[in-house]
């Protein structure tokens, strides 16, 4: 891994040798981390620059000794408050992951804390899971696999759990950057009439795969298939909401694998309850994870992945590759090699 060669980041003096950046690692969400449960590839590569510590032992050691650097493998909140905890000496929040909507991007910048990310390596296995949510949507896989299963098959059965066709229908992808884009690619595939909405016009998806621009009326009107790519903001929050779903054709499918936040959960129960859209498939939830007593577990056109959207063995090697090299980049004062725009 190249980031393990790179020079040791500049240390304190201490007995005994130089001493190691502290760097703070979140990787549960309530922040109660325990070092040890660290991907290993991450901590090895990590032990020879920096030491990791958790929250508790963190402030514990502030503003003494105060971490230099902050590691999020999770989504739990990086905040003021966070960063004012640890000692005012943080120079890069490092995150494990594209999406960075649980740093508060701005706290970070009047600390002059810059932010990394680890775009592009995830790409394809993301795409890949919005594209298997879809098909599994589509084709009920879920409901048949319980079926298979179960008892009552006994023999084949023609008329049971028919789904609906993708090939030749329209997708609406909502988020046309890496991702969606990598989406157009696999729906021309199954020769889709592809349509999107963004901030901007996308060269390469109109190029490359004819990809419609469009309101987000005329997306969410037209579309089969409505797939949600983009960031989580105050803009595309609750983009699909109650309104948004009433203008989605019955027989629609809602993929999410943005973030939760971008559907009104509520609003999306009621679709689903009274047969406004045919069904959804769901890898991240508003509130995440939901409540287990929530009505969306019960209901068979829901299907559900636990935030699995970059879970490959491949994908996860390469994040953990980006993230330990923006972090020692961080701490070196270079620049870093992701970082989202601030
Ligand atoms: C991402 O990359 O944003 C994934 O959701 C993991 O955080």
């Amino acid at each position: 891994m190249q980031a393990a060669k790179r020079a040791r980041p500049q240390a304190d003096a201490a007995p005994g040798g130089p001493r190691r950046p502290l760097v703070l690692i979140i990787n549960d969400h309530d922040r109660n981390d325990d070092c040890d449960s660290v991907d290993p590839i991450i901590r090895s590569t990590l032990d020879e620059h920096v030491e990791l510590v958790s929250l508790a032992r963190a402030t514990e050691l502030a503003p003494a000794t105060p971490v230099e650097a902050v590691l999020t493998l999770c989504h739990a909140k990086v905040d003021g408050a966070l960063l004012d905890l640890l000692g005012g000496a943080v120079r890069v929040v490092s995150n494990y992951g594209v999406g960075v909507d649980h740093v508060d991007l701005d706290a970070c910048t009047v600390r002059s804390i810059v932010v990394g990310h680890t775009p592009g390596v995830l790409t394809e296995a993301t795409a890949d899971m919005g594209w298997a949510l879809l098909m599994a949507a589509a084709r009920r896989i879920p409901e048949a696999d319980k079926f298979a299963r179960g008892s009552g098959y006994t023999r084949y059965q023609n008329m049971i759990y028919l789904g609906r066709a993708v090939a030749g229908t329209t997708i609406g992808i909502i988020g046309m950057g890496r991702i969606g884009t990598a989406v157009a690619k696999r729906a021309t595939g199954f020769s889709m009439k592809i349509l999107y909405h963004n901030r901007s016009r996308s060269e390469a998806g109109e190029r490359d795969f004819g990809a419609e621009f469009c309101s987000l009326d005329d997306l969410l009107t037209r579309s089969d298939y409505v797939v949600l790519v983009c960031p989580s903001t105050p803009e595309t929050r609750h983009i699909i909401n109650a309104q948004a779903l009433k203008k989605m054709k019955k027989s629609a499918i809602l993929v999410n694998i943005a973030r939760g936040p971008v559907v009104d959960t509520d609003a999306l129960v009621a679709a689903l309850q009274t047969g406004e859209i045919d069904s959804a498939a769901l890898d991240v939830f508003d509130p995440e994870p939901l409540p287990r007593s929530h009505a969306l577990l019960k209901m068979s056109n829901c299907i559900m992945a636990p935030h699995r959207g970059s879970a490959t063995i491949e994908a996860r090697a390469g994040m953990a590759q980006l993230c330990i090299e923006n972090l020692l980049k961080g701490l070196a004062g270079e620049k870093l090699t992701a970082s989202p725009e601030c």
